[in-house]
């Protein structure tokens, strides 16, 4: 995939914009987990080498165009500079503006300032070409580091590139490179393992996979969905009831097109409000009709290791049970260690993205463990969709030449 990248834009002393993902997880104003603000180095430690001045953008959960003070990134301030050795990162109350071009400004070069949220200003996430327009004057050049955000056209993604020369930053080249070669370079047999709670949001990547890989593993409470298409009790377990004749569509569309679908053939129950007392491994035969699955059991758990162990290529997004609550993660930590195990052996190559499958590696300590990780969740479920990405088509055909992609005046 041809885009442009840090070395194909003249950003030797000038202002830079680098459209960042600092929405992290946190708790109590502290930063629980760093990876997106860890992988981000790379691009800053290169403009900081060509003594740029660098203006951090970034949006931070959803504040629908208001001040919320929770939901400011001010905190961000710490995590960055403890993540950059004690380097000092200015911060700017406002991302346009006085308070934006002011914080700006006083920067010299190889200095960092990191502006507030800009989903504060509604107009980010309606794209408006004048918000762009006043984000752009505050530099020189933009670059794209925001893989993970590319799935949204809002102002700062695909509205920048209209004013400023665009390029991928370090992170967004590595996510390019990693997950767009998936289906082009991959070898077969590919597994796909996807899990989560709702077949109704993961549909369309089910549709999209049934075509595209060899297994497709379903888990997480939306093989419930899927056990009950196939007219089993699941008891009280979180199912989608109307949804029954998707699944049944799904498994019909996966049949014609050689997919071999691997669904739980047992599972992990417990009683409703997960006191932990009373847990067992039923056959899906068998499900209780007062318990709630919570888990896959240890059959399926094989069934999904010998696919692994016949496979070259494995893809995973959503966890396999309810991960958060022990002992429901068991089955997402095994099969987490033996992709592990396989890819270290140099069998597969592995690749994970999502938010909670992302929770769930770093809980079991085995995140660098996978041939790649992505940082994205929402952008990782949509390219896998084989949807097109609002933010990877503006840098594509800024390389292409077929964009608007003009000088800053
Ligand atoms: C993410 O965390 O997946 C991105 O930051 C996108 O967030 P959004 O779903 O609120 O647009």
């Amino acid at each position: 995939m041809k885009f442009p990248r840090l070395e194909d834009v003249d950003v030797a002393g000038k202002t830079v914009l680098v459209r960042t993902d600092l929405n992290v997880p946190m708790q109590g104003g502290k930063v629980t987990n760093n990876n997106r603000i860890v992988r981000l180095l790379p691009t800053l430690n290169y403009l900081i080498k060509k003594k740029c001045r660098i203006v951090l953008l970034s949006h931070f959960d959803r504040p629908k165009g208001k001040f919320v003070p929770s939901m400011s990134l001010a905190p961000l301030v710490d995590a960055l500079s403890e993540a950059m050795d004690g380097k000092e990162i200015q911060f700017g109350v406002d991302c346009i503006g006085p308070a934006a071009s002011d914080a700006v400004a006083k920067l010299k070069p190889g200095e960092i300032v990191l502006l507030e949220n800009l989903r504060f200003h509604a107009e980010e996430e309606s794209g408006d070409a004048h918000f762009a327009r006043e984000l752009a004057s505050l530099g020189d050049v933009f670059i794209n580091d925001a893989f993970s955000a590319s799935h949204r056209a809002h102002a700062s993604i695909t509205g920048l590139a209209s004013f400023l020369p665009v390029a991928a930053g370090r992170l967004m080249e590595e996510e390019l490179s990693s997950i767009y070669g998936i289906f082009s370079t991959a070898k077969k047999p590919i597994t796909a393992i996807v899990g989560g709670s709702k077949v109704s949001t993961k549909l369309e990547l089910l549709e999209s996979l049934v075509g595209r890989v060899d297994n497709l593993v379903i888990g997480g409470a939306m093989a419930n969905t899927f056990l009950l298409a196939q007219g089993h009790n699941v008891g009280k377990s979180l199912v989608e009831a109307n949804m029954k004749a998707t699944a049944k569509r799904v498994l019909e569309m996966a049949k014609k097109k050689n997919c071999n679908i691997v669904l739980p053939v047992d599972v992990v129950v417990g009683e409703p409000g997960l006191s932990g007392q009373g847990n067992a491994c039923v056959s899906i035969e068998h499900i209780p009709h007062g318990m709630m699955v919570l888990d896959i059991g240890n059959a399926t758990l094989r069934n999904i290791g010998v696919c692994l162990r016949e496979s070259k290529t494995v893809i995973w997004n959503g966890p396999m049970g309810l991960f958060e609550t022990r002992p429901f993660d068991v089955s997402t930590i095994m099969i987490a260690r033996e992709i592990s195990t396989l890819t270290a052996g140099g069998t597969i190559k592995s690749i994970a993205g999502g938010g909670d499958t992302v929770a769930a590696l770093a809980i079991a300590g085995l995140g660098e463990t996978f041939s790649y990780l992505s940082t994205a969740g929402g952008a990782f479920l949509e390219y896998l969709e084989g949807k097109t990405l609002p933010g990877i088509t503006m840098l594509i055909e800024a390389k292409n030449g077929t964009g608007k992609i003009k000088v800053h005046a």
